[in-house]
């Protein structure tokens, strides 16, 4: 079965089994047919953050879970909790127009509700942890339902427990949100944010006015899936230690970088990899984006192994002149 229109990506991409649940019910029935056959299982939810490069020798299920539900109110927050299935964005959109504050700095962000703790999404100096509340989960063996509080998903950056020891193990239903309802802490700390308010004049924003900024702000750096196929950032920005750092800074005086720590410090990918001069660059029908050099994109006809040998080569070249190793974000299904 091909499952291409799934992904964002938009390369073939290919399962033996394949199944839409609408209902945990279908999704229990989903698990006891993995169980009978003794084949694996593959959840996907917006399909942005998986590359194809074989077919995947199980069952691939589309976590369509749909609603949400304000769970509680109080003098100046709100509890609301959206299904798996919701588009993310579509969810951002619903909390703006309802006043809710917290979600709008993720504007945009492709994927679904139940993905997003996976790995923490995170843009414009927001994650999605600062406003979890909690999420419950289905545990694959027990099949019973489990709750994790924020602690509990031990989130980082790009990071948590689903992506470690909690992987594989756990389905995501539905994800809790604190949000405000007056008072809103805003953050539009981020340079590129506070040149679209001024370009608009907007001096007092509202997270109506922050949430346009960053979609306006998206549109014009990184390529819509629809058009170039895409997962976003492919790699994630490596943590380095502080001496490394110096002796790069010595030869480049300009690295962008956050300090981390004492001894550690942050470096975008994105400059890494233009550096080595692969920004913009094409290789067959696949190549790195010309706006963005952290994403890779698919011109039409590309395959999951094409990206694939894109990124071992970029992973390479980095390593190469900065010895520093790239790791990537995308899951690869091989
Ligand atoms: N830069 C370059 N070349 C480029 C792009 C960026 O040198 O082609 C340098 C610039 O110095 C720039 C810096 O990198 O100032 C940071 O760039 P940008 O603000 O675009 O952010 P990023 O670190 O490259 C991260 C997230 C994005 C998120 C943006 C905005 C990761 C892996 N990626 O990218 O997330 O939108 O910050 O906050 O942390 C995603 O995960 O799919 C995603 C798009």
């Amino acid at each position: 079965i091909n499952i291409e229109s799934f992904t964002t990506f938009k390369v073939p991409a290919f399962c033996k089994y394949f199944v839409k649940v609408n209902t945990v019910e279908e999704l229990n029935e989903a698990l006891d047919f993995c169980d009978e056959k003794k084949i694996s299982l593959l959840v996907l939810g917006g399909g942005s953050n998986v590359l194809f490069t074989k077919k995947f020798n199980g069952l691939v299920v589309q976590l369509n879970l749909k609603g949400l539900k304000i769970n509680e109110e109080s003098h100046q927050h709100i509890i609301i909790s959206a299904m798996a299935g919701e588009y993310w964005h579509s969810f951002v959109k619903y909390c703006v127009n309802q006043n809710y504050g917290g979600l709008e700095n993720l504007s945009l962000i492709p994927g679904n509700v139940g993905t997003s703790p996976v790995q923490n999404i995170g843009a414009y100096g927001v994650e999605m942890k600062d406003t979890f509340n909690s999420l419950l989960a289905l545990n694959i063996s027990t099949r019973k339902i489990e709750s994790f509080s924020n602690n509990q998903c031990e989130f980082g950056y790009r990071d948590s427990i689903f992506k470690n020891i909690a992987k594989n193990k756990y389905i995501i239903l539905e994800v809790r949100f604190k949000l405000t309802t007056k008072n809103h802490i805003l953050n539009y700390s981020y340079g590129a944010i506070k040149e679209e308010l001024n370009k608009h004049k907007i001096v007092e924003p509202t997270i109506k006015d922050i949430s346009k900024a960053i979609v306006n702000i998206r549109r014009s750096k990184l390529p819509d899936p629809m058009v170039l196929g895409n997962a976003g950032s492919f790699f994630k920005n490596p943590t380095i230690p502080l001496y490394k750092f110096k002796n790069i800074q010595k030869i480049y005086s300009e690295i962008p970088h956050y300090i981390l720590s004492h001894n550690t410090v942050k470096i975008p990918a994105a400059w890494l990899i233009e550096k080595v001069g692969w920004k913009g660059k094409k290789v067959g029908n696949v190549g790195v984006h010309e706006k963005q050099a952290l994403v890779l994109v698919n011109y039409g006809g590309g395959t999951g192994e094409e990206i694939y040998q894109l990124s071992e080569q970029i992973i390479r070249d980095v390593n190469k002149l900065f010895d520093i190793l790239l790791e990537r974000e995308v899951n690869i299904i091989i």
